[in-house]
């Protein structure tokens, strides 16, 4: 069994490729750097095959495509993102271009052609990294919520897509509120409700995956947060998850 995951070499995705080691698959991991990876072990890295791509960039999501065609796969996980909080006047365009990129861009390239791959042989499984974010909008991160408000809603047309087709691909959509990763240092902010542990999320991630679930939600606040999006406006939801991370000052 192999899987082909996107930014594991730290946080939620090298928990969730420790999982599916230790579930007996083959893993490629990409990311621009090993990262967290070397701390495997050595019975750990003889199933890694480390990749170096930067996916923000067009060209090298194509190459990653080109250099994959070959490999059998049988899941795919695209979860390489990033954040960024700030005052509108003072947040970087470049950063939020780049983060747009990376975020959507890459996420859009490479689930649709894996999709189509896992398609042709009716058999796959896709799971991409949102976040509680793509349940509403807020201030100070908007450019952040509204990359996984896309990922979301595009996820969800590929699952009816699918569905429609009767194809026993599944897509699944990861939908964590804060969680303790690197995340928090490099989008310079500070979670204002507890986060969870990056074991526990990649974990259970993993198993809802497994079980073909289609939003997988990890933690009870978030939990709450997205059942009541169901039916609260969204304003309302917006208040609440603006209360969920501030600008480390
Ligand atoms: N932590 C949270 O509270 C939280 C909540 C909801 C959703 N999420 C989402 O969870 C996902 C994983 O984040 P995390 O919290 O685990 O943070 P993290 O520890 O910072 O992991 C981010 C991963 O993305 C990779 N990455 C970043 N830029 C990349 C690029 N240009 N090309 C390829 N890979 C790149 C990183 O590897 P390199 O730097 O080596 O490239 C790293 O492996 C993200 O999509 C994030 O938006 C996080």
């Amino acid at each position: 069994m192999k899987a082909l995951i996107t930014g594991a070499s730290s946080g939620i995705g090298y928990e969730m490729a420790k999982e599916l080691i230790r579930l007996g698959y083959d893993l490629y991991c990409v990311s621009r750097k090993e990262g967290d990876l070397i701390n495997l072990s050595d019975e750990e890295k003889s199933h890694v095959t480390f990749m170096s791509y930067d996916l923000s960039i067009e060209d090298e999501c194509f190459r990653l495509i080109d250099d994959t065609k070959d490999l059998d796969l049988d899941i795919y996980i695209n979860n390489s993102g990033y954040g960024d909080i700030g005052y509108i006047n003072t947040t970087d365009i470049n950063k939020e271009i780049n983060m747009v990129k990376l975020n959507d861009i890459a996420t859009l390239i490479l689930t649709k052609e894996y999709i189509k791959r896992f398609i042709k042989k009716d058999k796959g499984r896709v799971l991409v990294t949102a976040s509680a974010a793509a349940f509403g909008a807020a201030p100070y991160m908007s450019c952040y919520y509204a990359t996984k408000a896309f990922v979301f809603s595009l996820m969800h047309g590929y699952h009816r897509e699918l569905r429609n087709m009767k194809s026993k691909v599944k897509v699944s959509i990861l939908c964590p509120g804060p969680v303790k990763t690197r995340f928090e240092e490099k989008a310079n902010t500070k979670f204002m409700i507890k986060p969870i542990s990056q074991e526990y999320v990649g974990k259970y991630a993993i198993k809802k995956m497994l079980k073909g679930k289609l939003e997988i939600v990890p933690g009870f606040t978030i939990k709450l947060t997205h059942l009541f999006s169901h039916f609260v406006p969204k304003r309302i939801i917006t208040k609440v998850l603006n209360k969920s991370a501030s600008i480390k000052e």
